[in-house]
């Protein structure tokens, strides 16, 4: 039996490792992917060797991430409670997928993660993982071990003989994730919902107090929904969310510091930067503005707390969201265009927009000034009449 197994190459992933070949006795595949996290994949080649694991996977999916989950999420203006781009919840479902295909390439019956038995990580691994390989089986080592105090995990792997220098680095007390939609922080001081975070715990952007006090200008061309191309230059998907977090962070853009509601009943505190995909939200809305017709926008947002529950718990592989995915890509043939936005210490503001092709946008209707009749105001009076019908008929009543 073997099992594939979501390797970082940290320490907690390590121990999990040497935990599953002596506990489990089965052979060992790792999977590392580079999700653009910013942290360098290769070194999880070199430990993974060196504790003799034979089929090592390392793996970039920038593309397949940000084309494939970040730009479709993002489609449908995806937040969860009002405040939470889901950087972590979207990345989930593509790992869970190259775990299966790897489990089915090497011939693997089990898959095995890191994600503590408290969280949704868990959930949203698991979930994708039975519905692309109904019968596999799922090792959760931090739901079984009795490793529960670092103290405990240190002195397994110290007598696992896994590197030392890992155990003593300075590293950042936070639980931490991070690819090219964000980086997250949880735990530690965060846990107490009243102290603020100390400003270094930030990684990804300057605070809007020390970003540059004049604007910065871009400009975003859409097609279908996507952007495809920054200030005129045509970008592949990831590089898009590269340069927009290079430039939101620069301007104290996508900071959040909320309580967010776990699939699994508790609340919890997580602080988030999402520089690129902050920018991203409000330029979306805004093309969407000039492209798509009213009770279009309006069902998509009715809709959209329901598809952003669904990629927060998990079910980004359910029939459910496949139809909603359906849907909204279908609403984005019209939208094209171009929307120019300033960026000044942490607000993003929409100053232009424009679609040679799909505006619906007329000015000679919208118009203060003489319209030439183009809108007959004389419509209005029974328009409202009819709209107030009932309401007069039970003032009536009540007089
Ligand atoms: N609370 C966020 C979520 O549920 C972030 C989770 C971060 N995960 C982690 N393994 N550090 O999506
Ligand atoms: C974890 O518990 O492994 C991280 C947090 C989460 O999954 O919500």
């Amino acid at each position: 039996n073997k099992v594939v197994l979501a390797y970082s190459g940290g320490l907690d992933t390590s121990v999990i490792l040497k935990w599953l070949e002596d506990v489990y006795n089965c052979e060992v595949v790792t999977f590392t992917a580079d999700l653009g996290q910013g942290e360098e994949v290769e070194p999880a080649r070199e430990k993974a060797r060196s504790y003799g694991i034979k089929e090592i996977y390392i793996d970039d999916l920038k593309e397949e991430f940000v084309r494939d989950f970040v730009f479709p999420m993002f489609r449908a203006n995806t937040i969860y409670e009002g405040e939470y781009l889901l950087g972590t919840s979207i990345a989930r479902p593509l790992i869970s997928k190259r775990l299966i295909e790897i489990a089915n390439e090497t011939g693997a019956d089990a898959i095995s993660h890191g994600a503590t038995g408290k969280g949704n990580d868990q959930v949203r691994f698991e979930l994708g993982a039975y519905a692309l390989k109904p019968d596999v089986k799922i090792i959760a080592p931090w739901r079984e071990w009795d490793l529960t105090s670092r103290d405990s995990l240190l002195a397994y792997a110290e007598k696992a003989g896994i590197a030392v220098e890992m155990k003593r680095g300075k590293k950042s007390p936070y639980s931490m994730d991070a690819n090219l939609l964000h980086i997250s922080y949880e735990g530690d001081i965060l846990e107490d919902p009243w102290v603020e975070p100390e400003e270094d715990m930030w990684r990804w952007s300057v605070s809007p107090e020390a970003a540059p006090s004049e604007p910065t200008y871009i400009e975003l061309e859409y097609k279908g929904g996507d952007i495809i191309a920054i200030d005129g230059q045509a970008m592949s998907p990831a590089t898009v969310l590269a340069e927009l977090n290079k430039i939101g962070g620069a301007n104290g853009i996508g900071r959040a510091d909320i309580v967010e509601n776990r699939y699994v009943g508790m609340k919890a505190r997580g602080c988030y930067e999402t520089p690129g995909g902050t920018i991203m939200l409000k330029a979306h809305r805004a093309i969407e503005s000039i492209t798509l017709d009213r009770e279009v926008t309006h069902l998509k947002d009715e809709l959209m707390p329901r598809y952003a529950s669904l990629i927060y718990n998990g079910y980004w592989w359910s029939p459910e969201r496949e139809m909603l995915q359906t849907m909204i890509n279908a609403s984005q043939i019209t939208v094209n265009g171009r929307i120019r936005l300033k960026l000044y210490k942490g607000n993003v503001i929409v100053v232009g927009r424009e679609s040679a092709s799909n505006s619906l946008f007329d000015e000679n209707i919208a118009t203060f000034e003489d319209d030439g009749g183009a809108y007959d105001q004389k419509d209005a009076e029974g328009f409202i009449k009819l709209n107030a019908l009932r309401m007069r008929i039970a003032a009536r009543k009540r007089s």
